[in-house]
């Protein structure tokens, strides 16, 4: 059988029809049902206490966004009238490209990281005014109130000790005041997806999901039958923990070798930081199966996180006839490639990033079912990060499966890209609260 017709079936479970989408749909909002109504589930359903804003918030507010290990810190505008300007922003790293610091591993500890993070917020504020201040704390958290957080778990790089199980906005607030900062007050304290949520309702209020396609992946929204129960509007799903899922082999490859195996299922199948993991992994098993280069060394796809998600979107953006771009990228690596192998890179990049977006539409619909149970109602998803933004393919099938499983309806459902909604979303948030 010729290569690629072999490369094309071993992937075809890759591809999900109407009906496994449509199914999984409804799976993904009867595990949000159950989790509300108290029973197990995969999603955490987080209440993160927090209303819609009315648009009229005002004020100067200091943001820090901290996602993963490039945090960043911004001056937030709100000038009511649904409008914002950020007039300051300063992004730095928590673990340093030369070595000479690291706070992203088990050997330091919470307090030290959120001293670094003060110390940088000293430089970055050169005034002496009063800053009420936004935290934007992109990882599960159980929350009393909208200005306490308690770490369940760290999801993607991080691992500091001495932070899970412990309340955040303590440990932050402890590090202001051991550097006398009485001036930067904590508001407010939210995930990225609220954010994002929040950012996109400031400016329309027809707004009612926030969600994060970026290195990590989660969903939140406006809740309004349960809101009682839980005494939020907001309710942050944590889908990336969704694991009702149709696994491949090499997603389970992907899951035991992780740090964390059996955690974060769907957000290891649509997370920036695992997307080119997914297409080494199964690079790494076609060569095995001498489906691919076989005049090549075994071990050229063999270091785990080599490939990143970057490295899989200018594969699928190669459009040139003999697939150049990706050829020299292959010799760079000491691998000489034939076309047939090129053509099937293209085709293993394109059906991992079509599969995140067909994941990620049928989590959006499970979640519209829920608030709109007849799809009667227009409805924004406000959308930010990197995968959204940047992978090839995804942004497009999440649309086209919306389109396809919703039928007429989907033309009620607006999808809207929220650049760095996380963070002024935290300003948002501390407006609220202030
Ligand atoms: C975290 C979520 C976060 C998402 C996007 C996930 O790993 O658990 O809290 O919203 O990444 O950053």
């Amino acid at each position: 059988m010729y290569c690629h017709q072999a490369i094309e079936n071993k992937l075809g479970t890759f591809i999900l029809s109407k009906s496994q989408i449509a199914n999984l749909a409804e799976c993904f909002r009867k595990s949000m049902l159950n989790r509300l109504n108290g029973s197990e589930s995969s999603l955490k359903m987080l209440p993160a206490f927090l209303d819609k804003p009315t648009g009229e918030e005002r004020g100067r507010y200091i943001a820090v966004d901290f996602g993963g290990s490039k945090i960043r810190l911004l001056i937030v505008h709100l000038k009511g009238h649904r409008e914002y300007e950020i007039t300051k922003e300063h992004t730095f790293l928590l673990k340093d490209p030369h070595n000479r610091y690291n706070f992203t591993t088990a050997s330091t500890t919470g307090s030290e990281l959120f001293a670094f993070i003060v110390s940088q917020i000293a430089d970055f504020i050169d005034d002496n005014s009063i800053y009420p201040l936004g935290h934007t704390f992109s990882f599960p958290t159980l929350q009393r109130s909208s200005n306490d957080a308690i770490l369940i778990k760290w999801t993607k790089e991080i691992k500091t000790s001495g932070v899970e199980g412990l309340n955040v906005t303590d440990i932050f607030k402890t590090a202001l005041l051991e550097r006398k900062y009485h001036q930067i007050i904590p508001k407010v304290i939210i995930n990225d997806t609220t954010g994002t949520l929040l950012t996109s309702s400031y400016n329309d209020p027809n707004t009612d999901l926030g969600s994060i396609c970026g290195t990590g992946h989660n969903t939140c929204y406006f809740e309004s039958d349960y809101a009682a129960f839980t005494n939020s509007k907001i309710i942050n799903i944590e889908s990336g923990n969704f694991n009702e899922l149709p696994y491949t082999e090499y997603d389970n490859i992907l899951d035991i070798n992780s740090d964390m195996p059996g955690e974060q299922r769907l957000e290891k199948m649509v997370g920036g930081k695992y997307i080119g993991e997914l297409f080494r992994i199964i690079v790494e098993s076609f060569m095995k199966g001498k489906l691919l280069f076989k005049n090549c060394q075994l071990d050229a796809f063999s270091e785990p996180y080599l490939i990143s998600s970057q490295q899989v979107s200018i594969i699928l953006e190669d459009i040139s006839s003999d697939l150049n771009s990706i050829k020299m990228w292959l010799m760079s690596m000491g691998i000489d490639s034939l076309l047939e192998d090129r053509l099937a890179l293209r085709l293993i990049s394109s059906r991992t990033a079509m599969r995140a977006g067909q994941l990620v539409a049928a989590t959006y619909i499970g979640i519209l079912t829920h608030i709109d149970p007849g799809l009667l109602n227009q409805h924004i998803i406000a959308i930010d990060g990197s995968v959204y933004e940047h992978l090839a393919l995804f942004a497009d099938t999440l649309r086209s499966t919306l389109n396809c499983v919703l039928g007429n309806k989907a033309k009620l459902v607006s999808l809207k890209l929220t650049k760095d909604g996380s963070g002024i979303g935290a300003a948002i948030g501390a407006a609220m609260n202030t």
